[in-house]
C-alpha cells in the first residue's frame, strides 16, 4: 500500500480544509509534546532528537498546519533514510541573515534534517513545486514539501531547503516571532491535550477524557490518528482489524466509542462489527469511516459514516457526540 501519499493525502485534507486558525505557540512546549507523534509517524528504524533553545521566541501560526509540516518533512526524512539514521528537528530564534526575506523583526527558524543521500541542485529547483516528486508511482505525491511552503508563506514566513549530496538534507521554516499581546485570547490548539486548560467541559466535539478504540489496519493512519486523539486528551487503544477490535472487547475491555474502517482484511468488515456491537448489552457507539463510496452506500442510516478524508472537527464532534448520545447541546455545559 502506498502509506506514504496516502498519509500525506489523508493528513493534508484532514487538516486543511478549514480555516486557517492562528494560535500562539511556545515551541518550547510543543515540539517536545510532539515528539511521540513523529516517532510513530518515522517508524523503528528512524530516531528523532529534538533540541528547542531556551530563549526560542514564540511564534504565531495554525496548530494543524504545523504539525502536518513537520509531519511531512519527517516521512520525508523517513523516505531518504530506508536504512534508518536519525532525524533532527530543531527551534531557535533566527539569525538576521536567516530571516532574509521576512518583514525586519525578530524571526524563529524551525529545521528538520536529516543524514540521507540529500537532493541534487535540479531537485532543490523544484522540490517545493506541488506534485513535484521523484517517488515512485503511488509512493509519494509530490505535495508534502508543498503544504510546507504553503504552510510558511501563510503565517507570514518562508521555507527553504539545504542540501549536501551525500550529506543529507534540511529543510527550514523561517517564521516571524509573535508578540504576546497580539496573541491575546488564542487558544493553542496543539498542545490543548496536554497542558492548556481546555474551555468548555465536555462541550459537543470535546473528546478529552474518552476511551476511544481505533480500528484501522494501515498501520501509519492509524497512528496519526490515535496521537491526534490523544492530543485531543483521548485515552486511546488501537486495533489492526475489526476481528480483534471485537475480540478485543469480549475480554472484558471498555471503550466509549469505536472509530473504525469499514474496509479492513480479516474475518469481516468495520460494518459487522459495528452490528455486533450494537447487539452487545450495553451497545457500544461506533463512527465508521471510508474513504469508499461503494462501501458507505451498504450502510444506509444504520450507522454513523464518515468519509475519509474528514476534517479533524468533524472528527472529534462526531466522536464526541456518538459517546455521549444524551449530552446534547442544550447549553448545559456552557462555562
Ligand atoms: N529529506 C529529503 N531527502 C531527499 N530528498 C527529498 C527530501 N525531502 C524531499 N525530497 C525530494 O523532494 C521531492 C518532493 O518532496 P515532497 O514531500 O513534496 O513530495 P513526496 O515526498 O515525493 O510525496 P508526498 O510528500 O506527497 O508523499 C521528493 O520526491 C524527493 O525527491
Ligand atoms: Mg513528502
Amino acid at each position: 500500500m502506498e502509506l506514504g501519499s496516502r498519509l500525506t493525502e489523508h493528513l493534508l485534507r484532514f487538516a486543511g480544509r478549514r480555516p486557517v486558525r492562528p494560535a500562539l505557540l511556545h515551541l518550547r512546549r510543543t515540539l517536545p509534546e510532539l515528539h511521540e507523534l513523529l516517532r510513530s509517524v518515522l517508524g523503528r528504524h528512524v530516531s528523532i532528537r529534538v533540541t528547542v533553545a531556551p530563549d526560542t521566541a514564540p511564534v504565531r501560526v495554525d496548530a494543524s498546519e504545523f504539525e502536518l509540516a513537520l509531519i511531512n518533512l519527517a516521512l520525508n526524512a523517513r523516505d531518504a533514510m530506508p536504512d534508518g539514521g536519525e532525524v533532527r528537528l530543531s527551534a531557535r530564534n533566527a539569525s538576521a541573515e536567516e530571516s532574509d526575506g521576512l518583514p525586519p523583526g525578530p524571526a524563529v527558524l524551525v529545521s528538520v534534517g536529516d543524514d540521507g543521500p540529500g537532493i541534487s541542485a535540479e531537485v532543490v529547483e523544484r522540490a517545493f513545486e506541488p506534485f513535484f516528486t521523484t517517488k515512485a508511482a503511488g509512493l509519494g505525491s509530490g505535495l508534502g514539501l508543498s503544504q510546507v511552503h504553503g504552510f510558511a508563506t501563510q503565517s507570514g514566513g518562508l521555507a527553504r531547503i539545504a542540501s549536501t549530496p551525500g550529506l543529507g538534507t534540511s529543510v527550514s521554516i523561517v517564521l516571524p516571532a509573535a508578540t504576546e499581546d497580539r496573541a491575546a485570547g488564542t487558544v493553542p490548539a496543539l498542545a490543548a491535550g496536554a497542558g492548556a486548560p481546555r474551555e468548555g467541559g465536555d462541550a459537543p466535539g470535546d473528546v478529552a477524557g474518552l476511551h476511544i478504540l481505533v480500528v484501522e489496519d494501515n498501520e501509519d493512519l492509524g497512528s496519526v490518528t490515535a496521537e491526534l486523539l490523544r492530543e485531543h486528551g483521548a485515552r486511546v487503544e488501537r486495533a489492526p482489524q475489526a476481528d480483534e477490535a471485537l475480540e478485543w472487547i469480549e475480554a472484558g475491555h471498555r471503550c466509549d466509542v469505536v472509530l473504525s474502517d469499514v474496509v479492513m482484511p480479516g474475518r469481516f468488515d468495520g460494518v459487522e462489527l459495528a452490528r455486533r456491537l450494537k447487539r452487545r448489552a450495553p451497545p457500544v457507539p461506533v463512527v465508521l469511516t471510508t474513504g469508499f463510496s461503494r462501501s458507505a452506500t451498504r450502510v444506509p442510516g444504520e450507522f454513523t459514516v464518515l468519509r475519509k478524508p474528514c476534517p479533524l472537527d468533524l472528527l472529534l464532534r462526531t466522536l464526541a457526540a456518538a459517546a455521549r448520545p444524551d449530552a446534547a447541546p442544550d447549553g448545559s455545559h456552557d462555562p
